[in-house]
């Protein structure tokens, strides 16, 4: 509840992640392409769930990946939100697992969405959210 509330007052998802991403980017010296951020609202709760996964996904890339550069696009379009965050660094094998990417899809599953994460060994990693439109008017 008080993540919501902090969430509203500060201008909602995108202006949430954008002072996420700023500060994030600024620590780690990792920059970030933003492709996307939504104008549209989503409810509360996805918004919060949203929000954790993509600073777990961003710790990630802190701590595993070696990549200079991440991108984001998160978009609520017709057919639903969508979320990729991006990083083109050493990948990791399939099969390898833990409580940050168990979480991630926890996250999604809870919102009625999917998750899927990518790992390409040496090339970098792809995290991937969908939530149906009809999830994000309940
Ligand atoms: N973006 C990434 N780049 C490279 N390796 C990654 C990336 N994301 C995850 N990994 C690998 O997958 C493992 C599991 O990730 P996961 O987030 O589940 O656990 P963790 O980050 O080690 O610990 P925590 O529970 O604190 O999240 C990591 O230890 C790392 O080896
Ligand atoms: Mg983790």
């Amino acid at each position: 509840m008080a993540e919501q509330r902090r969430m509203r007052e500060n201008g909602g998802l995108s202006q949430m992640l954008r002072d996420h991403l700023t500060e994030w980017s600024e620590r780690t010296g990792i920059a970030v392409e933003v492709w996307a951020l939504p104008e549209r609202e989503v409810p509360p709760k996805v918004a919060d769930n949203v929000y954790a996964t993509v600073r777990e996904a961003l710790d990630n890339v802190e701590r595993h990946s070696g990549a200079r550069v991440v991108s984001i696009a998160l978009t609520v379009g017709r057919s639903g939100l969508r979320l990729t965050v991006s990083d083109e660094g050493r990948g990791f094998e399939a099969g390898t697992t833990g409580r940050g990417l168990v979480a991630m899809r926890a996250y999604f599953a809870e919102i009625g969405g999917r998750l899927t994460v990518n790992p390409v060994p040496g090339a970098g990693t792809t995290v991937s959210g969908f939530v149906p439109a009809e999830e994000l008017t309940r």
